[in-house]
């Protein structure tokens, strides 16, 4: 994998889809970073257990930020299962690549969405 960033990395990175928090959102998802500390969380509405909107909010880096408008997007109209089935590696692919070093950040998305959804399951007594 390429030490820089791809144009669709930096695309994300400078112009981020779905930033920010969801009001009354069905389902909040918070989680840090074990290797660089850093947070993130997502929000989501869902209906008829797609999700119709979500958001996100870090503190991490460039490659968090990118990785998660990615990750946002492609589960945006998902139903809740077909979101749980996306994994960092498809994002990786989706964004053409990531430097080693920063696969780390792409797991944040990943994982913060998968606690949005348990969160609303446990919400909602699935
Ligand atoms: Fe922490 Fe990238 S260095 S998310």
């Amino acid at each position: 994998m390429s030490e820089m960033y791809t144009q669709q990395v930096m695309d994300h990175f400078t112009n981020p889809r779905n930033v920010g928090e969801i009001e009354n959102a069905d389902g909040v998802g918070q989680v840090g970073n074990a290797k660089c500390g850093d947070i993130m969380r997502i929000s989501i509405k869902v209906e008829n257990d797609v999700i119709t909107d979500v958001k996100f909010r870090t503190f991490g880096c460039g490659a968090a930020i990118a990785t998660s408008s990615v990750a946002t997007e492609m589960v945006k109209g998902k139903t809740l299962d077909e979101a749980l089935a996306l994994t960092n590696q498809m994002v990786i692919e989706k964004l053409g690549g990531l430097p080693d070093v920063k696969i780390h950040c792409s797991v944040l998305a990943e994982e913060a969405l998968h606690a949005a959804i348990a969160d609303y399951k446990a919400k909602h007594g699935k």
